[in-house]
């Protein structure tokens, strides 16, 4: 009988279409689509090749947020999986581990061996990429605790654990911040202790020279910039304000008082050649940075992490509405108490989160006429409340309810109980680790002389985020078992091999 097979150490592709030299694999690859003319369908195959630069880089990355609790948890787990930590629980002893990563935890499918086995490998073994450990980590927060303090009061990890940390991560001091107080909710004012003043335009310089500081400091060849800090109210786009790159920059010059932390980090990256993710949900890429991060060919990625109840969503309405199932209704409440839910209790910031999950099931409603008219939507509420004494272990309800078979309605209901930081932090790992892998991936169409890079707007980085951004006219795509094929099919691509096609045509004949 044939099994499961995990290929552990490195691989290599013998073929034609791969070719390896001393610093990049380069691959020959056909490019299936299917063109749609009215009634008429017509294959599509497009020869082009991939680049993928083989030396892996030392990266840098700083976390804007970086003493909350995400911030701190991302520090603290990639030292303790560094230094191999076990600590003790109730339950026995526990090793360090990076279990939530997609990169780090999972594999993926490469192919049968000869007795008919499927052989999996590490995903991160797929192609050359940066390993957390080696990171260098770093960033700002406007709360000047250092990072062992910033640990205790995030009440993420074990006690144990804690104390183990504690020595290395007291060490470690947020670097000071830019602070609108007017973005985040009034209740965070009493931690901003430590921030960035003068003009938005001084501010936006010393940020600049923050970057290049640690970047020389740290001897790293490479920095990924991420946003976890607190959720801001969304920006209103004013035409003249921040439409464009040139008005956005003049903006920050003339003080604007609608340009909002975020954005202005995001021009600080961008100004640097630093990839910007955003894991929160505010408008952070207003339409002036999507054009800034264009002309100086940066990537930008967000927005929010999608670590809990909208993972579920992007895999229950994928799984009803493709098994012919009519959701009509998902409600989802949310209680939690940590300082993300404090923030949260503010109308505004709310109201970023409501939008930010709101709009992640429409691919998938859109994508079936069969059950839904054009503009039907399930009704879909949103509900979070602040509820201190669980802290960081957020509380997730959630309701669907669907018209199934002959008339009949079919009720879901799901609880979900667990530490909110244990489920972002991996994420965030994620996303740094592919945004740094394809800066190191170029693509040539067959004729063409010029290698391309990924649009700016790095939209693979979905599987990780509850409200992709994406290029503009692109579809939005929230299904994440599409998201995360996706990445696995472009890093086949990248070795000559076809996407896995899931037919096992070997063992469907006699
Ligand atoms: P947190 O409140 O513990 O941490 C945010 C940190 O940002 C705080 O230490 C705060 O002092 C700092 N901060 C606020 N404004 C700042 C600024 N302008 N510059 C530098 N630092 C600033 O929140 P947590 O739980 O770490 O979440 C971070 C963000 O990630 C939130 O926006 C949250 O909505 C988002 N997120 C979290 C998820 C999760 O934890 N599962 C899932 C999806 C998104």
């Amino acid at each position: 009988m044939s099994s499961y097979l995990n290929l552990e150490g490195p691989f290599k592709v013998e073929s034609d279409n791969c070719k390896y030299t001393e610093d990049a694999i380069i691959s020959d690859y056909t490019y299936e689509t299917t063109m749609v003319e009215g009634n008429t369908i017509k294959p599509v195959s497009t020869k082009m090749q991939f680049k993928t630069e083989t030396k892996v880089p030392k990266v840098g990355v700083m976390l804007v947020g970086l003493g909350g609790n995400n911030g701190s948890t991302c520090v603290a787990a990639a030292l303790a999986n560094k230094m191999k930590l076990t600590w003790n629980t109730k339950e026995g002893e526990q090793k360090s581990n990076y279990w939530g990563s997609v990169m780090l935890a999972s594999t993926v499918k490469l192919g049968n061996d000869a007795s008919g086995n499927a052989v999996y490998t590490p995903l991160k073994n797929m192609l050359p990429m940066i390993e957390p450990d080696e990171i260098v980590w770093g960033g700002w927060d406007i709360n000047s605790m250092n990072l062992g303090d910033a640990m205790k009061r995030a009440k993420v990890l074990e006690y144990d654990l804690q104390e183990k940390l504690y020595p290395h991560m007291k060490e470690i001091k947020p670097l000071p911040s830019v602070y609108f107080p007017d973005f985040i909710a009034a209740n965070q004012s009493e931690r901003a202790d430590n921030v960035l003043t003068g003009t938005k335009q001084e501010q936006l310089e010393q940020l600049q020279k923050q970057i290049k500081d640690f970047k020389s400091t740290n001897k790293v060849d490479k920095v990924i910039v991420l946003w976890t800090a607190n959720t801001e109210r969304f920006a209103s786009v004013e035409e003249g304000v921040n439409d464009t790159a040139e008005n956005l920059l003049e903006s920050i010059q003339r003080g604007e008082e609608e340009v909002s932390s975020s954005t202005v980090f995001a021009v600080a990256s961008i100004l640097e050649g630093c990839t910007f993710i955003n894991g929160s949900p505010q408008n952070t890429f207003v339409p002036g940075v999507i054009e800034l991060a264009r002309e100086k060919k940066v990537f930008i990625a967000g927005d929010d992490f999608k670590s809990g109840q909208t993972k579920m969503k992007s895999v229950l309405v994928d799984f009803l509405v493709s098994a012919g199932i009519k959701p009509v209704s998902i409600v989802s409440y949310n209680h939690l108490g940590n300082n993300d839910g404090r923030n949260l209790s503010a109308p505004s910031q709310f109201r970023s989160k409501e939008i930010s999950k709101s709009n992640v099931v429409d691919d998938m409603v859109a994508s079936n006429r069969l059950l839904f008219e054009e503009d039907e939507h399930p009704d879909h509420v949103v509900v979070i409340k602040y509820v201190p004494t669980v802290a960081d272990s957020k509380r997730a309800m959630d309701e669907y309810t669907s018209e199934i078979f002959m008339g009949g309605k079919n009720t879901i209901v799901m609880h979900n109980t667990c530490e909110d930081s244990l489920l972002a932090t991996p994420l965030i790992y994620d996303l740094v680790i592919l945004g740094e892998l394809f800066q190191r991936i170029t693509m040539k169409k067959e004729g063409s002389k010029n290698w391309e890079t990924f649009h700016p707007v790095l939209s693979l980085l979905s599987y990780m985020l509850k409200a992709p951004l994406v290029p503009n006219g692109a579809p939005v795509v929230n299904a994440l078992f599409t998201q995360r094929q996706a990445i696995i099919n472009v890093m086949r691509a990248c070795l000559g091999l076809g996407p896995d096609n899931h037919m096992t045509l070997e063992h469907r004949f006699e």
